[in-house]
Parts: structure tokens; C-alpha cells; sequence
């Protein structure tokens, strides 16, 4: 279960964002880089992650066709297990970037369809994300991020093997902060949840690695 868990390195430097990955140690399978931590470190950051776990670049690219593929090409130039593009894009940008993508057979293509911290009402985020997520289908991307609200019936309608990437997870008595549609760990693996995005109860806990810990025994408790 841990390998399905993916840290968001949400920090402002490379020493903070080593530093919590020697933190975390083997407890996760998956690092995610975010906008902050890119724009701050940039490239250098990513080959020191790939060397002890697999890296999903959350840079969200949205843009047009032609913009995006590029910027697809090089993140697959980076080394990274997992990059992004924002379902919002349309058809042509999806498809465009799932053309470059398939030069680097062991990179995951997946779109965001609906932010977990937007607030519009549940039904409609449902709506919008399932059209998102047949829309990724169709271009030939690998999977979505979405809600673990959301994911049982993306899979559904997507079928099993298209992947869903769940952030807004938190357990117990945890601030939601900015999110919105929140799931527990369990919750998120009997919904169909492939991968769990964790940030702020990992990072801010006094040992990161207890609380990741903490949310794989979570998830191992699930009954499916
Ligand atoms: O700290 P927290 O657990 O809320 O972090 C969630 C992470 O997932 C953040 O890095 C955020 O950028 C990312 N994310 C998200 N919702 C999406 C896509 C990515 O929260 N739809």
C-alpha cells in the first residue's frame, strides 16, 4: 500500500525538500513536485529525487497544443514517473500532449478534471469531472486526478485500469484547510482510489514517517 502513497514535497527549498525526504524514507513510494518547489529549485531537484523513489512532476500544464507538448517532452526529459495537464485545455491540448508522451513509455500521462479545493457543489464537480475524465479517455491519457468523491465512478466509466490520483485526503480530527471534497485513507482505497496525494498531515506532522505510516495502515484496513 505505501507505493501507492505520494508526498506532496510542498517546501520552499531543495534542503527542506531532501531533508523530508530522508524524513520519510522508505514509509512512501512517490514524491510529488509541485509548483512551489519547481519554480524555487527548478530541474537539479528532480534527479536527486528519482534516485531513491518515483517523482510526479504537479506542474498542472495548461496551455495550448503545441505549448504543452513541448513542455511534455521535457519533463519526460526530467525523468519523472508522472507528469500533469489540466483537463481544462480541451481535446486537441489533451490529445497533443498524450502524442508526445509516448515517447517516454515509462512516464504516467494524467489530467486534473476538477480541483479538490474548487467550491462548487458536489453534483456539479461529479458532473464536470466525469466529462473530463471520458474527454482524458478518449485523447489517450492514463488517467485523471480527481476526488476520491469522484473516482468509483470514473472507474466505471473509464474502467479499472484508467488511474485516479486522489489528493484532499485527511484523517482523524485534521484541518481540511483549502480542500474541499476530503476522504479518509480507507475511504480513498474502498472509493477506488489508486494513488493517495498526502501533503500538510505528512509534512507538518512531528514524524513524517509515522504519519505516513499511520495512513498506509488506514488504507490496509479498507475492505476491498
Ligand atoms: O496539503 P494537502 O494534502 O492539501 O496537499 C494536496 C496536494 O495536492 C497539493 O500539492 C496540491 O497542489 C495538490 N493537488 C490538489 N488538488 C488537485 C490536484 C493537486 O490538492 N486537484
Amino acid at each position: 500500500m505505501h507505493k501507492r502513497v505520494m508526498v506532496a514535497l510542498d517546501v520552499n527549498s531543495k534542503t527542506e525538500a531532501l531533508a523530508m525526504r530522508d524524513a520519510l524514507g522508505s514509509s512512501v513510494g512517490w514524491l510529488k513536485v509541485g509548483l512551489r518547489l519547481f519554480v524555487a529549485e527548478g530541474p537539479s531537484l528532480i534527479a536527486d529525487l528519482t534516485r531513491t523513489h518515483k517523482v510526479f512532476l504537479d506542474l498542472k500544464f495548461h496551455d495550448i497544443p503545441n505549448t504543452v507538448a513541448q513542455a511534455i517532452e521535457s519533463a519526460g526529459g526530467l525523468g519523472v514517473q508522472m507528469v500533469n495537464v489540466h483537463a481544462g485545455g480541451g481535446k486537441p491540448m489533451l490529445e497533443a500532449a498524450a502524442k508526445a508522451a509516448q515517447a517516454f513509455p515509462d512516464m504516467l500521462l494524467i489530467a486534473v478534471t476538477v480541483l479538490t479545493s474548487d467550491t462548487m457543489p458536489k453534483e456539479q464537480a461529479l458532473k464536470v469531472a466525469l466529462e473530463r475524465a471520458k474527454l482524458a479517455k478518449d485523447a489517450g491519457l492514463d488517467g485523471v486526478v480527481c476526488s476520491v468523491h469522484e473516482a468509483g465512478q470514473i472507474k466505471e466509466v473509464c474502467g479499472a485500469d484508467f488511474i485516479t490520483v486522489t489528493p484532499g485526503i485527511r484523517w482523524g480530527n485534521q484541518d481540511r484547510q483549502d480542500q474541499q471534497r476530503i476522504a479518509d485513507p480507507k475511504m480513498a482505497v474502498e472509493h477506488g482510489s489508486d494513488y493517495l496525494v498526502i501533503g500538510r498531515p505528512i509534512l507538518h506532522a512531528k514524524s513524517p514517517a509515522d504519519a505516513a505510516t499511520e495512513a498506509v495502515t488506514m488504507m490496509e484496513s479498507a475492505s476491498c
